[in-house]
């Protein structure tokens, strides 16, 4: 059985002309540039999600949640280490939706993918039912990164792990908006109650490395 979360009503969706303004504002693909961007994507952002993946190595059996999967990517490589578990995902792009749903065809139909039109503000999931959390280039876009690691918090089991991969820049005006970025990821987690915070630094070719903050429920 296929099981899948369609978007809402995109009436709210404005002209075509100013998407890309709004997109910038917002942080969701919309329109043309939307689907260019999903296009674009898993090249762009590829080192970040390969990153993650290894970095959670997860057991066959674990119930991954991503947040703001983008074109599916991740979903996809999480998918095939988690053979006998479930990878579940909210983006609140439509575009993004549609792409990430076509990328993993296979394993929504199979019942190990449930891929939802959402926020991490509002998840609907049952409390507890997640093994770890996992969101790549996203934090930043949060409007309020406290209260979303909260909501993450309540569906992750105890002990669970949420982690946000992002790109770390080396210099540069770059690595100030970065490190930012970081403590603003780390402070968040804090508020929400998460414990054994850690920053990891991969080491990644190109000019940037791969952050990856992270925490664990209690
Ligand atoms: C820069 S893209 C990254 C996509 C993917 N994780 C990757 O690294 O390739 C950000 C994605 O997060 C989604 N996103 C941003 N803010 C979000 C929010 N508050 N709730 C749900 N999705 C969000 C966007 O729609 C977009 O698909």
């Amino acid at each position: 059985m296929m099981t899948i979360c369609p978007p809402e009503d995109d009436a709210a969706a404005p002209p075509e002309a100013f998407s890309a303004l709004k997109w910038r504002r917002d942080g969701r693909p919309r329109g043309l540039l939307g689907w260019i961007a999903a296009q674009g994507m898993p090249l762009v952002n590829r080192r970040e999600n390969r990153a993650l993946v290894e970095w959670l190595a997860p057991a066959p059996g674990d119930a991954i949640l991503e947040i703001g999967f983008g074109p599916g990517v991740t979903a996809r490589a999480l998918a095939r280490r988690t053979p006998n578990g479930l990878v579940a995902g909210v983006d609140h792009s439509a575009v993004m939706l549609r792409r990430a749903l076509r990328r993993n065809l296979a394993a929504v139909a199979e019942g190990r993918m449930l891929l939802c039109h959402g926020s991490p503000e509002r998840l609907p999931f049952r409390d507890g039912m997640f093994d770890a959390a996992v969101a790549v280039n996203v934090f930043h876009f949060f409007a309020a990164p406290a209260a979303a690691c909260r909501e993450i918090g309540r569906v992750l089991r105890p002990g669970g792990r949420l982690a946000f991969a992002t790109r770390g820049p080396r210099a540069g005006r770059g690595y100030d908006i970065a490190k930012a970025r970081h403590a603003r990821a780390r402070q968040s987690l804090a508020e929400a109650g998460f414990t054994e915070l850690d920053t990891a630094i991969v080491t990644a070719r190109g000019p940037h490395d791969v952050i990856i903050i992270s925490g664990r429920r209690r």
